[in-house]
This record gives C-alpha cells, sequence and structure tokens, in this order.
C-alpha cells in the first residue's frame, strides 16, 4: 500500500481517520493541536495557501482530502486542494461529499460538493465520493434546543433523512483509504434509519411543530442567527421536505463490516 496522506487532520474527521490508519501522513493548518497525538508525521498544509500544499502532499499515493468548513468560500480552497494534488502526482482522491450533490439545489452545501466533485473528475486523477450524510452527532443539541423550547420546529415536513454518525464516516473512509477497488465510485455513506420530523420528536419527547419557509426563517432570525446560518437551515429543511435526502445505503455496513450507529445511540 502506497503512502496516504489525511488534510484536516485536526478536525474531528480527520483526527478519527488519523487514528483508524495510524500510517498516514498527516496534514493540517495547526500542527501543534497534533503535538503528543498519533505517531505517525504531520505535516503543516492549508488550502488557501497552495505552496504549502506542495510540500504537504509530496510522496501521496492516496490523499483523503477533507471538505473545510468554511461554506460559501471553499471552493476555491478546494480547487487548491486537487491542482496540489495533480501536481504531487497523487493517484486517488478520497473526498468527503453529500449525499445528492446538486448544481441546481438551493441548498448551498450540495451546489458546493457537486462543484468539487466534477473538479475531481476533470483533475484525471482516480476518486473515491464519500457522499456523507448530515451527522448524527448533531442531534444532541437539536434536542437539547427542542426540549428547551417545548416543541421541534421545523420546516421539513413529512421528509425523511439518514443521519450518520461521524465515527461510522470516519470507518468508511479509513475502509476506502487501505482497500482495493474503491476508484471512480461515489458511496453514500448513511445511518441505518430513515427519520422523519415525526420521528425525531418521538426520540426528543417534544412535539413536532411544522412551520413553512418565511416562519421558519422568522423565527430562526428572531433566535439571532446570522443570515447566511438561516438560509442554510431553511434550505436545508426545504430540500429534506422534497426527498432529496430520502436516501439508503449499506455501504457503512459493505464497506466496514459494522452496523451503522442508530439516532438514539447518540442522544
Ligand atoms: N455531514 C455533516 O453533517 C457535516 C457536518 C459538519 C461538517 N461537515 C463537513 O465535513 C468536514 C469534516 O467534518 P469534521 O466533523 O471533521 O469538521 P470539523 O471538526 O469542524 O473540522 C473542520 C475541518 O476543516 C478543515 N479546514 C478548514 N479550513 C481549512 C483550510 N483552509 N485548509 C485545509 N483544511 C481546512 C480543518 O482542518 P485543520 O483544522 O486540521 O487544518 C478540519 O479538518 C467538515 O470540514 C465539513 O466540510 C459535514
Amino acid at each position: 500500500m502506497g503512502t496516504i496522506v489525511i488534510t484536516g487532520a485536526s478536525g474531528g474527521l480527520g483526527r478519527r481517520v488519523a487514528e483508524l490508519v495510524p500510517d498516514a501522513i498527516r496534514v493540517t493548518r495547526t500542527p501543534e493541536k497534533l503535538d503528543g497525538v498519533g505517531a505517525s508525521e504531520v505535516r503543516p498544509g492549508d488550502f488557501t495557501d497552495p505552496s504549502s500544499l506542495d510540500a504537504a502532499f509530496t510522496g501521496a499515493e492516496t490523499l483523503l482530502l477533507i471538505s473545510t468548513d468554511v461554506v460559501g468560500v471553499r471552493l476555491e480552497q478546494h480547487q487548491n486542494a486537487v491542482d496540489a494534488a495533480v501536481r504531487a502526482g497523487v493517484k486517488r482522491v478520497v473526498y468527503t461529499s453529500i449525499t445528492s450533490p446538486d448544481p441546481d439545489s438551493p441548498l448551498i452545501l450540495a451546489r458546493e460538493h457537486f462543484a468539487t466533485e466534477q473538479m475531481l473528475r476533470d483533475s484525471g486523477l482516480q476518486w473515491t465520493f464519500l457522499r456523507n450524510s448530515i451527522y448524527a452527532d448533531m442531534q444532541p443539541a437539536t434536542a437539547a434546543q427542542a426540549r428547551e423550547h417545548g416543541a421541534y420546529v421545523t420546516n421539513s415536513g413529512d421528509g425523511r433523512l439518514p443521519y450518520v454518525a461521524r465515527e461510522d464516516c470516519a470507518q468508511v473512509a479509513a475502509a476506502v483509504l487501505t482497500g482495493e477497488g474503491h476508484e471512480n465510485v461515489a458511496y453514500d455513506v448513511t445511518g441505518p434509519d430513515l427519520l422523519s420530523a415525526d420521528d425525531l420528536g418521538a426520540l426528543y419527547g417534544v412535539p413536532v411543530q411544522q412551520v413553512d419557509d418565511a416562519a421558519y426563517a422568522d423565527g430562526l432570525r428572531a433566535a439571532g442567527l446570522p443570515d447566511f446560518v438561516v438560509d442554510l437551515y431553511v434550505t436545508m429543511g426545504a430540500e429534506t421536505r422534497a426527498g432529496k435526502f430520502d436516501v439508503e445505503s449499506d455501504a457503512v455496513k459493505r464497506l466496514t463490516g459494522r452496523e451503522p450507529q442508530p439516532v438514539s445511540a447518540l442522544l
């Protein structure tokens, strides 16, 4: 097996994948955060600084490109990373995408991940897309808010979503980084259950209050969220309502041999 390089190695997902693939070289903007963590090499690398990536990706055969967390401005960052991977002679890039990437979606996440997948298809590199569903790990915070408010307020209608544990995303990433036969394949990485708002309300132990997009946006704004985040939440709910995330997959079980964790395990 050739050299594996993991970007975003101090983030939640990157750290866990690096634990599972302990020989992989770790690339991060903040190497000091990994002082005393793991034994493999740590290299500085920032997608906003292309020159840092030449040294960071040297010798890599397989690269885990973890999408950055700066929604709205990350396409240039991802392009820098893909271009550097080409310059470094990387063979295959494993990229953390989203279920149902879509250039025409009102949801910016779907558009950005579609565009990054397209960059990789156009790059001439081999690729593997890990189309991760929404993390189940965010559910405890949502449940706490709903309980505090006395209801789960949403615009997602009857739409269902297969929330996935970040741990399962990490296990899948490790499997496709180290395994064979994943060239130019996209995997939907999902949890075991498609959950509707009613299912979530039952798990949280609160009633569900369905509102339309405008009322949902007003409520989020009144709660002090910035416009950008309001738009993200409203379009996420609208796309869920439209069935965009109603995606079933056995990839976690098939690729890792493990049963995916249900949301209830994280709550
Ligand atoms: N599926 C979901 O529900 C969901 C939820 C949240 C996020 N995500 C996406 O999945 C990714 C991984 O999730 P996570 O839980 O590990 O997120 P996280 O803990 O918030 O980590 C953010 C990641 O972005 C990287 N990053 C930010 N700016 C960067 C830059 N300029 N150059 C290179 N890397 C940069 C960070 O790398 P370093 O700090 O190590 O440089 C880190 O790996 C996120 O970045 C985001 O794109 C998905």
